[in-house]
């Protein structure tokens, strides 16, 4: 489906009987550069990048770790997610998205270093009261986003070779705990929450919110609309507490791209292959 006169034109292939098989590619986007790790440069190596400008945004093309994939950077916040998103489903055929990236730990045994992969996620700022409950989505009536359970059974499998794997080398090299991944609520809004206030505010509202971010249950909601299936893997950059601006960008400049790489290269291998 093209409705902008974008070709994606990645893996069409003649199948049995020369009739051709769409393998439609996989979305993936991160807000910041530094949350995708080097992700386009696999693809660039593996099979070359075909780029397209679209909505003053960059996608590229091609495969990388075996996987027909879109990659592209949302930037920050609910509406720039929700737009690279829709471009992703409309212009691109995106059979399903993953979205990669840090957040703020929210839930008591989150730590700087683990992993959160999203079963669900809501709009922790959405507030319509009293004409509608608070979170929910006027109008469409849901609060919560399911995740695709598959894809999120296959990114928490590969966060967990992951943590298996290279967890006890990460955790030395960075000086954070031995990872640990979680699954569970991911709370997304417009704001940086940077206090101890603001992350107590948010338990007390949201008891099970594990993680907060600024775009999963943006990405959620147009999936949901579109029945695209998604999810979300996020690595705790911060408690989002006081301390929360500089633990962030010390994290993302030194270990997000690490974590995003390790995750994302056994995630797309295991694409194709049983659950
Ligand atoms: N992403 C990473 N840390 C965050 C925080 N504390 N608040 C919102 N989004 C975040």
């Amino acid at each position: 489906m093209s409705t902008t006169g974008i070709e994606a034109g990645v893996g069409a292939h003649p199948g049995i009987g020369g009739a051709p098989v769409s393998h439609r590619p996989l979305g993936i986007l991160a807000a910041l550069p530094q949350e995708l790790g080097d992700l386009i440069e696999a693809m660039r190596a593996e099979s070359g990048v075909r780029t397209i400008t679209h909505g003053q945004r960059d996608y590229h093309l091609g495969t990388v770790h075996g996987a027909s994939c879109v990659v592209t950077l949302a930037r920050v916040g609910k509406v720039a997610a929700a737009a690279t998103v829709s471009a992703l489903i409309h212009a691109f055929d995106v059979e399903a998205v993953v979205f990669t990236g840090v957040a703020g730990g929210v839930g008591a045994e989150v730590r700087v270093g683990d992993i959160v992969v999203a079963n669900a996620l809501l709009q922790h700022d959405l507030d319509a009261s009293p004409l509608f409950p608070r979170f929910e989505v006027p109008l469409l009536g849901v609060s919560r986003f399911a995740a695709d359970a598959s894809l999120a059974d296959r990114l928490a499998a590969a966060c967990e070779r992951f943590v298996a794997e290279e967890g006890t080398a990460a955790a030395e090299r960075f000086g954070t705990r031995e990872p640990r991944v979680h699954r569970g609520l991911i709370i997304s809004g417009d704001q940086f929450v940077a206090s101890a206030t603001g992350v107590q505010a948010l338990r007390d509202a949201l008891p099970d919110a594990l993680a907060v971010e600024m775009e999963g249950a943006a990405i959620a909601q147009v999936c949901y609309e579109y029945g695209v299936p998604c999810a979300v893997v996020r690595t705790i950059s911060d408690t989002a507490d006081d301390h929360a601006p500089g633990s962030f960008v010390s994290f993302l400049t030194e270990i997000a791209g690490t974590y995003s790489n390790a995750i994302l290269k056994r995630f797309l291998e295991s694409r194709g292959s049983p659950a």
